[in-house]
């Protein structure tokens, strides 16, 4: 068995790998690796921290502990009683484990799926305990002391190999804890913040309109960017107020934190930090009133934007309002007009004529509007922009879950 090269690694939904390196490299990882779905990379143990508290993009961030190369599913059960368990966690520590299949472009017939791959691994571990210490540790789905990953990638001299990690957050980073209502078809947070890097939106330069804000995620990431607020300040404000409660991150209880009082230091300073700065940003948009705003034509969705609004504390500072988006006018300052409608996945008879109505309705508006701006479509339906009637800038693709979705970008002239 030997140890892993890449010390930790960041997952996060395909297409948008390339941001969460640079990210990464900002944030002080020395090398970084791009694989689909995350990015691996080194960096001393404080930049994996900053990476969990710091990321926009990221969907979790793991730390490598072994790595080891098997033939079949008997062979990884055999392969994972070998782990050192006991130096990973204790026999009384809830345990989660989750086995995915990387990037593993051949049929896998040694394996049956990744479910029955994980029950494997939830034996070997058990087996491990009940033989050094006459007992087992319990499974937790929901709030687990210790969380391990294992992605099973192509061997080298082994069909198949297994890379074990640490899961060192416990809520997804996406889960920043401000959207507590939901719409139909939300963006996740981290998609979200990730397409607005995407499309290069600098909120010094370009005002935000979202038109069809849904449960407010844009607005609210473009907030968070725009006032410098980490996307863990939730996260913060609930650790210091309760400590013992510390279910968004499971780092917190390992080792890896615990015993390193240099990385309790940069810890305790990222708290301070990011408390300090989000009474700045908060400060700061506030300046900004009316540079950032959502819009729906649904009070479902505009009091679920609201309710979040408030959660994040933003309630003050972003101004929502109620109208078809096809009649918003752009703001005096340069403005870019972000939406994701609809997709449509569920089209009863009649209705895929009015969401082509709906896209060619603002690809229309924003030709006699919006001349001299910005629009950018967020969208799953692919067939949608071709009726949208413009010429895309640029077009990216990207994953939003399972969904693969565009984002169109046009530059109105
Ligand atoms: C897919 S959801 C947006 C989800 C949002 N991005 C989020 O993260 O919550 C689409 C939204 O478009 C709104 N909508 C549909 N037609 C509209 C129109 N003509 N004008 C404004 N909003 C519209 C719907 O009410 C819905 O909230």
């Amino acid at each position: 068995m030997k140890k892993y090269r890449f010390e930790y690694f960041a997952s996060c939904s395909s297409g948008i790998e390339e941001l969460v390196a640079k990210e990464l490299t900002d944030l002080g990882a020395t090398t970084t690796v791009v694989v689909r779905g995350g990015v691996q990379f080194i960096g001393d143990h404080s930049v994996a921290l900053k990476a969990v508290m710091l990321s926009r993009l990221s969907s979790r961030i793991f730390k490598f502990l072994h790595q080891f190369e098997v033939n079949n599913e008997k062979d990884y059960y055999l392969e994972a009683t070998d782990v050192k368990w006991k130096a990973l966690m204790d026999v009384k520590h809830t345990f989660r484990l989750t086995t995915i299949f990387g990037d593993l472009p051949f049929e896998r017939e040694e394996f049956r799926n990744s479910q029955f791959a994980n029950l494997k691994l939830k034996d070997a571990i058990c087996d491990y305990f009940r033989h050094h210490d006459g007992e087992r540790p319990s499974v937790e789905k929901d709030y687990p002391d210790v969380s391990f990953l294992a992605r099973i990638d192509r061997g080298n001299e082994k069909p198949y190999m297994v890379t074990l990690m640490y899961d060192l957050c416990g809520d997804a980073l996406n889960q920043r804890g401000y959207r507590m209502a939901k719409v139909e078809a939300p963006v996740k947070e981290n998609v979200a913040a990730a397409i607005l890097k995407l499309v290069n939106w600098n909120p010094e330069t370009e005002d935000l309109i979202d038109g069809m804000c849904g449960s407010g995620t844009f607005v609210i990431e473009a907030a968070l960017m725009a006032g410098g607020i980490a996307p863990s300040f939730l996260k913060v404000a609930w650790y210091l107020k309760d400590p013992q409660n510390n279910k968004p991150w499971t780092f917190v209880n390992y080792p890896w934190l615990t015993q390193d009082d240099e990385l309790k230091k940069v810890f305790n300073h990222l708290l301070e930090e990011i408390t300090e700065s989000t009474k700045n940003g908060i400060q700061k948009l506030g300046s900004m009133k009316g540079r950032i705003s959502g819009n729906d034509i649904s009070e479902m969705s505009l009091t679920s934007a609201r309710e979040n609004l408030k959660k994040a504390g933003l309630d003050q500072v972003i101004e929502l309002t109620k109208t078809d988006a096809r009649t918003l006018n752009p703001n005096p300052n340069k403005t870019l007009f972000i939406c994701n409608p609809p997709y449509g996945e569920r089209l009863q008879h009649g209705e895929e004529e009015k969401l082509k109505e709906l896209y060619k309705g603002l690809g229309d508006h924003w030709k006699h509007h919006f001349k001299g701006h910005r629009a950018a479509i967020f969208t799953g339906n692919l067939s949608m922009l071709k009726v949208v009637g413009l010429k895309t800038t640029k077009k990216h693709i990207l994953f939003n879950g399972d969904i693969e979705c565009r984002v169109a970008e046009y530059g109105l002239y």
